[in-house]
């Protein structure tokens, strides 16, 4: 559905809201009775150790939720609608972290916890090096305080040292990695005179109506082609069609490519695989980039997600290829929040010097805001230090090394759990089918890991996690796995398969719809 955003629009409004009671939650896959009190009495179990051990961090949580839309949205999609209001009243998750240090988070009860969340993708360096980089940025920006307009003399520096890594003419700074799209976007409109952009199925670009034009988004597509990721009749639609201004890549997808981003309330069936092949990836934005170039349709990469995590020059020396416009974002930042896209001087340039009143509009109050810029250049600075070089050489073989860790351990202690990864963003795929995989995330949260909302869809390590660090989370992850084997959420009938349990979903929601 993903590929087909009037459609999932549709089915999005058709599909019924319905709630699995405590009478059925627990054997709605078919589970003889001795598993279902298993489960209950290990459901409530987890409940009452996650709520007495953080008292003062989840009465924070409840007393704001009412008040806090976003709170209220990310506690009901950690799971897959069903079993939301049962989990949302018994399994609480705070939301609240008063501390970080190293590789860790510190909630308000005192609890320290392995920090896998990874900031939505900011945290690379490690938590304390974007302290030192935000320090840093209000002691440098301090002098000019909230000057906007002007520039803060440290933009000269970033601006040569964007220039360097992008392998790009020009460079324009904004408040956040969806800016930073939209101007993108804007530009490539501007110069072809074409109004169609090409994503790829499953891939985020920021929440901006043209890029995310499915579910999520109350306005109908619009100018937006949703085409298939790594397919010969994507290159045919680009090579034919006239309309199109640009094509947006999230090298992200190279991961799951043609999916959306993992997050646990799809685990409807326990349905989910990721695969990275850096070899194919690489090939398929060659070709996409031939095709570009042979038609005048400007290639972004949108490197807000991986951009400096992958590989010091990004993306696009990772997989070997240049954009024509490339956006940067989240931890570029070094802690505060901006957007930066650096393109080609000609994509770049916002008028037309033989029309004067044709220009390309794009501001933004806090654009280039002091503090901003000056922690920036902390970070960018900071990637030239002898040993953060270091870092960016070493990570692919220790992720990999580490990823192939876990999954050996799991296999051997027959666990129905594997992880896939791209550096350092991991998956964590099932094995087998089931209804309760998401159940993991909480058990993980009671081993003492942080995950994000999206739960064990991903994973997000900071490259100062150590050796022992990560002895430590695979203690604790194999520990979460025993907790849920204990807990019968992995019991399988005989006759389960992934399509026997969509079936039952499907009878669920016809009946909700339409009654018995
Ligand atoms: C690839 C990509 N592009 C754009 C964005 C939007 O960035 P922001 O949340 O800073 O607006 C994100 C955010 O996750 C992203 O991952």
């Amino acid at each position: 559905m993903g590929g087909h955003s009037r459609w999932a629009k549709r089915v999005a409004r058709w599909l019924p809201g319905y709630s699995l009671g405590p009478d059925q939650a627990f054997q709605v896959d078919g589970a003889p009775e001795a598993v279902e009190r298993q489960r209950h009495e290990a459901f409530h179990a987890l409940g009452h150790r996650l709520q007495a051990r953080s008292p003062r961090t989840l009465a924070a949580s409840a007393l704001t939720a009412h008040g806090l839309p976003d709170m209220q949205f990310t506690s009901r999609y950690r799971v897959p609608f069903p079993f939301s209001d049962l989990v949302c009243a018994h399994l609480r998750i705070g939301a609240f972290w008063q501390s970080s240090q190293g590789v860790s988070l510190l909630d308000l009860d005192g609890n320290r916890y392995y920090d896998l969340t990874g900031s939505y993708g900011v945290n690379v360096l490690g938590l304390d090096a974007y302290k030192a980089c935000m320090e840093q940025g209000v002691l440098e920006g301090r002098a000019l305080g909230p000057v906007l307009g002007g520039y803060h003399p440290l933009m000269a520096d970033v601006v040569q040292r964007l220039r360097t890594i992008s392998g790009l003419d020009a460079v324009s700074f904004h408040m956040s990695g969806t800016e930073a799209v939209m101007q993108a976007v804007r530009l490539a409109r501007y110069h072809t005179g074409k109004k169609h952009l090409v994503r790829f199925t499953g891939a985020y670009h920021g929440w901006w109506e043209d890029v995310q034009p499915g579910p999520g988004n109350p306005m109908p597509p619009r100018e937006t082609y949703t085409l298939s990721d790594m397919s010969e009749r994507t290159l045919q639609v680009l090579r034919t069609r006239n309309d199109i201004a640009c094509v947006l890549v999230n090298p992200l997808q190279a991961l799951h490519p043609n999916k959306s981003a993992p997050g646990d309330t799809t685990l409807v069936d326990g349905s989910r695989s990721a695969a990275f092949d850096r070899a194919g990836y690489t090939a398929w934005l060659q070709r996409l980039r031939q095709v570009c170039t042979e038609r005048g349709i400007v290639l972004i990469l949108d490197e807000v997600f991986v951009g400096f995590r992958l590989a010091r020059g990004g993306a696009q020396s990772y997989f070997n290829v240049q954009a024509d416009l490339v956006c940067y974002g989240k931890t570029l930042g070094g802690g505060f929040p901006m957007g930066v896209v650096c393109g080609r001087a000609d994509l770049m340039q916002r008028f037309r010097p033989d029309r004067p009143a044709d220009i390309c509009f794009a501001r933004g109050t806090f654009n280039a805001h002091p503090y901003v810029v000056s922690a920036m250049h902390a970070f960018l600075v900071m990637l030239d230090q002898p040993e953060v070089e270091q870092l960016y050489r070493q990570q692919d073989s220790r992720w990999t090394y580490w990823a192939q860790r876990f999954n050996q351990a799991l296999s051997e202690s027959n666990y129905p759990v594997r992880v896939d990864h791209l550096g350092s963003i991991w998956t964590v795929s099932y094995l087998q089918p089931s209804r309760y995989h998401w159940m993991l995330q909480f058990y993980l949260r009671d081993q003492g890991l942080a995950l994000s909302w999206v739960g064990t869809g991903r994973l997000i390590f900071s490259f100062n996690y150590s050796d022992t660090d990560m002895e430590h989370v695979l203690t604790r992850f194999l520990a979460g796995c025993r907790a849920m084997k204990v807990g019968g959420w992995w019991w399988l009938g005989e006759q389960t398969t992934h399509r026997v349990l969509k079936k039952q979903i499907f009878k669920e929601m016809v009946k909700a719809r339409w009654g018995a």
